[in-house]
């Protein structure tokens, strides 16, 4: 497999972090330029605890099945297929051609920004999102576009990486993501995105600005669960609202 490099004007700068159109065109220069390796480097870092987390995220929709889920930031399609195995009708959107080109969940598959997803509103039960909040150049505007598509009722189950609590090991922790998980990257995929993505935890909101956001767009019910310590973090919500969920019913609300 030969490895590319990132074009020099997508390469990370070591500081400032960017911000706006620069994010967005290093954030998908950089997925499509490690998406072949993506999975292998995933498991070797988490110890194949991604898997489980993303069980749980899926779980955690409380939907029955055959509800119409949209996968944002889907990637390589883990979470597509957890989806489809615990019963669901899921769909997938992501900005990087690089990963969709590397999914094979053989679900279907649309190259969006999260921005702007091209989906009816309110046509929808689900919406799962992993490890991506980070990289999106406005949460607060995909925030708002996960409540729109949404029917009332309908659930989200965002899944990203966070900080152990407790000092000891949050320093373990420390150690880990920010110079086991470069090297391991640089080992296997691409130095300067793995290298990158450590530092991009910096882009997270804290919990009480996150909760803040999901409910002036229109949530209610936000919880969030610490995952192994505070490695990851699981937020759910509620859209709020009432009415009969079309996209709950098998076979409707096909979204895309
Ligand atoms: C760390 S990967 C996570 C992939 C997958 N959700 C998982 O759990 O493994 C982040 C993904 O977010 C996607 N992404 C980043 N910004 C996006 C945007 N604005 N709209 C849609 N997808 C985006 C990237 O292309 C990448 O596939």
């Amino acid at each position: 497999m030969t490895r590319r490099r990132l074009p020099g004007r997508h390469r990370p700068p070591e500081h400032p972090l960017p911000t706006g159109e620069d994010k967005t065109a290093l954030v998908r220069s950089m997925f499509d330029t490690i998406a072949p390796r993506y999975d292998l480097v995933n498991r070797v870092m988490t110890f194949g605890l991604d898997v489980r987390w993303r069980r749980r995220a899926c779980r955690a929709l409380g939907l029955p099945a055959g509800s119409r889920v949209l996968d944002v930031a889907c990637g390589t399609g883990d979470f597509l297929r957890e989806l489809r195995r615990q019963g669901m009708a899921p769909v997938g959107v992501d900005l990087s051609w690089g990963m969709l080109a590397a999914n094979t969940s053989g679900e279907p598959l649309v190259q969006a920004d999260a921005t702007q997803l091209p989906v009816a509103s309110g046509s929808v039960a689900g919406v799962t999102c992993g490890y991506a909040l980070r990289n999106l150049t406005d949460l607060g505007s995909v925030l708002a576009e996960l409540a729109r598509v949404l029917a009332p009722g309908g659930r989200i189950s965002l899944l990203e990486v966070s900080e152990p609590t407790w000092a000891p090991l949050r320093l373990g922790h420390r150690l880990w993501f920010t110079r086991a998980v470069p090297l391991i990257g640089a080992v296997l995929s691409d130095a300067e995105a793995y290298r990158y993505l450590p530092r991009s935890v910096a882009y997270l909101p804290d919990e009480g600005t996150l909760r803040s956001l999901l409910v002036s767009v229109g949530f209610s019910g936000v919880n969030r669960r610490s995952l192994l310590g505070g490695a990851s973090q699981l937020v759910t919500a509620t859209r709020s609202g009432t009415g009969t969920s079309r996209a709950s019913t098998p076979g409707a609300g096909t979204g895309p």
